[in-house]
């Protein structure tokens, strides 16, 4: 038995994530963790909401709530979704969290001792009327380069000129509007990251099997861009942890909060120490590595867009502890799910949203149609077409209907229990063959963390398995050679409860009623001898024709939704 610790990138809190966060990130990571989970070995899964910061604030200030009422609504909110999409998180943690203002304090207190943080004075922009510094993003004005309006005090979106908060002309603050602002000294902490290049880069070289994706993005900021440039990690917010430095206070930094960023991977580790004292349980075994982590496999999931934090700035937080930490040992990265010829965009409320998906269909059609289509080597797209197309056909028309014809072939020519004339012949001994031969091709791939591919072979077995019903035909046999029909519809039988193990991590819900269906209970065991798991059910075992697994979408179903999502989303 192994042990995997897998994490899920934290989505931010302020608002409902759409579907192309939870291809990024969620749904594979819970793919992965059920498989894992299904092969028998032990698996600690987690996943938070990420609080802090000033898009928190803001989204609360729009909510007109208190920010920490806000965060701990929303938290609320993203846990039931999670639920809903199955999501099977052993604990769904919060960065807010007490555990996490401990840790994250004693980290900066560890990065200081080992003199890894630098006290800054800066210059940063304050917005009298808002009552607050504003970050680079939230300062609006015009463009020296190109003349744009609306450039950010980071960049010109318009020309992608780098800039600074001060080359703005006429700069105004992005969120009242206000142009009375001051320039105003503050003091800052910096990571000195610079200083464990040589330690970042032997540590990415040690890495095998990452994604090209991954260790291209980290090689490229190591080297030739600036992402290893020390890094302020403190802000003037109110919202967030403030600055200790261990338990004691940080002179000078009073009133300051850490980074969004600084803390917010750290909550990876905090998260399971959520979780074992909801539990009554030993976090330590999972995260340190003098404390029985060390035989410990650590997985990440997560979009492109985070894979410098997670390559560079959090191993650098967390080497430069010089503490036993438990490291990532694969670190799994995603492009991007496209909506229909653009990008899913939350600030333009464009595509679909999680809580809309799980209104019009249940989870499984989702999970299943977004891992196998997911944006794993290139961004991918989703389409109503292709969406309607991929769930009718591998779900309903090949998966579905296998189910539903078997069952209700035996119940009419046999009874509703498992027959037990005939025995396999050479058809059956073949597909016996063809399948083991996939099944350790989609052991490999899963193990292999291969989302698309995994998905591609899990599709083929079960295609076999309506090959080969196709190709015998038991309701012609019975009518000259009932015993064989009986052997047939047997294997076929036994091939649902082996579909359901087999199809879990991707949809849950649907193995599960094949399971019940059946008449199974318990855990199922993960199969190794095919032959073996397809005599599983034995003559006389009785099982239920089950409700239809998977309605096919209409085209005018299909229709009304490309409409009702087309225009973004309301409010
Ligand atoms: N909230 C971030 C995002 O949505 C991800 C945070 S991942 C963690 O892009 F490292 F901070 F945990
Ligand atoms: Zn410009």
């Amino acid at each position: 038995m192994t042990r995997h610790l897998i994490t899920s990138a934290l989505p931010y809190i302020n608002g409902i994530k759409h579907l192309g966060n939870l291809i990024g990130s969620q749904l594979p990571a819970d793919l992965f963790a059920r498989y894992q989970r299904g092969r028998g070995n032990e698996v600690l899964f987690l996943c938070a909401t990420d609080e802090h910061g000033t898009p928190a604030e803001l989204a609360a200030a729009k909510a007109g709530k208190p920010v920490a009422e806000y965060c701990a609504e929303l938290h609320e909110v993203q846990a039931r979704i999670a639920e809903g999409f199955r999501l099977s998180f052993d604990h769904f943690g919060r960065s807010s969290s007490p555990q996490n203002h401990t840790l994250t304090q004693h980290f900066a207190g560890r990065l200081a001792d080992a003199g890894l943080i630098e006290e800054v004075e800066e210059k940063q922009v304050y917005s009298i009327a808002d009552k607050r510094y504003l970050p680079d993003r939230y300062i609006e004005g015009t463009c020296p380069n190109c003349g744009y309006d609306k450039a950010r005090g980071d960049q010109c979106e318009n020309c992608t000129k780098q800039l600074d908060p001060t080359d703005l002309i006429d700069p105004r603050s992005a969120i009242s509007g206000s142009t009375d602002l001051e320039v105003r000294e503050t003091k800052h902490l910096f990571l000195r990251q610079s200083k464990l290049r040589d330690t970042l880069d032997q540590w990415i070289d040690s890495k095998t099997g990452w994604p090209v994706l991954t260790t291209s993005i980290a090689k490229k900021w190591l080297h030739d861009g600036d992402g290893l440039q020390d890094r302020g990690i403190t802000r003037d917010l109110d919202w967030g942890i403030a600055v200790k430095r261990g338990e004691a206070d940080w002179p000078g930094m009073e009133g300051k909060v850490f980074y969004v960023w600084f803390d917010a991977p750290i909550e990876y580790i905090a998260c399971a120490g959520e979780w074992a004292e909801a539990h009554n349980t030993d976090w330590e075994r999972w995260w340190r590595t003098d404390k029985g982590a060390d035989d410990v496999t650590y997985t990440q999931f997560m979009g492109k867009d985070n894979v410098p934090f997670h390559t560079l700035s959090f191993p650098a937080t967390v080497l430069g502890s010089d503490e036993p930490w438990k490291m990532v040992d694969h670190l799994k990265s995603f492009n991007y799910l496209n909506y229909d010829g653009g990008q899913f965009s939350t600030s333009q409320g464009r595509g679909i949203f999680m809580d809309q998906a799980l209104e019009i269909l249940p989870a499984d059609y989702w999970r299943w149609w977004l891992l196998a289509n997911c944006p794993e080597t290139s961004d991918s797209e989703f389409t109503w077409e292709q969406f309607q197309q991929g769930v009718n056909k591998d779900l309903a028309d090949v998966l579905g209907n296998f189910v539903s014809r078997v069952t209700k072939f035996c119940r009419s020519k046999f009874s509703e229990e498992v027959p037990a004339a005939g025995s396999y012949g050479p058809a059956e001994q073949a597909l016996i063959a063809d399948l083991q031969a996939r099944l350790k091709r989609y052991e490999d791939l899963m193990d292999a963390r291969e989302v698309r591919k995994s998905a591609a072979e899990l599709r083929a077995i079960w295609v076999a398995g309506n090959e080969y019903l196709q190709s015998v035909a038991p309701w012609t046999v019975f009518k000259t050679d009932p015993d064989a029909a009986a052997a047939q519809i047997r294997l076929a039988l036994n091939l649902i409860a082996f579909y359901a193990t087999l199809s879990a991590p991707f949809i849950p819900d649907a193995a599960a009623s094949m399971r019940a269906a059946m008449h199974l209970d318990g855990p199922a065991a993960w199969p190794s001898d095919v032959a073996e798991a397809l005599s599983d059910l034995k003559p006389g075992h009785v099982f239920s024709v089950p409700e239809v697994l998977f309605a096919k979408i209409t085209d005018e179903a299909r229709e009304g939704w490309e409409t009702r999502f087309s225009g973004g989303r309301a409010g």
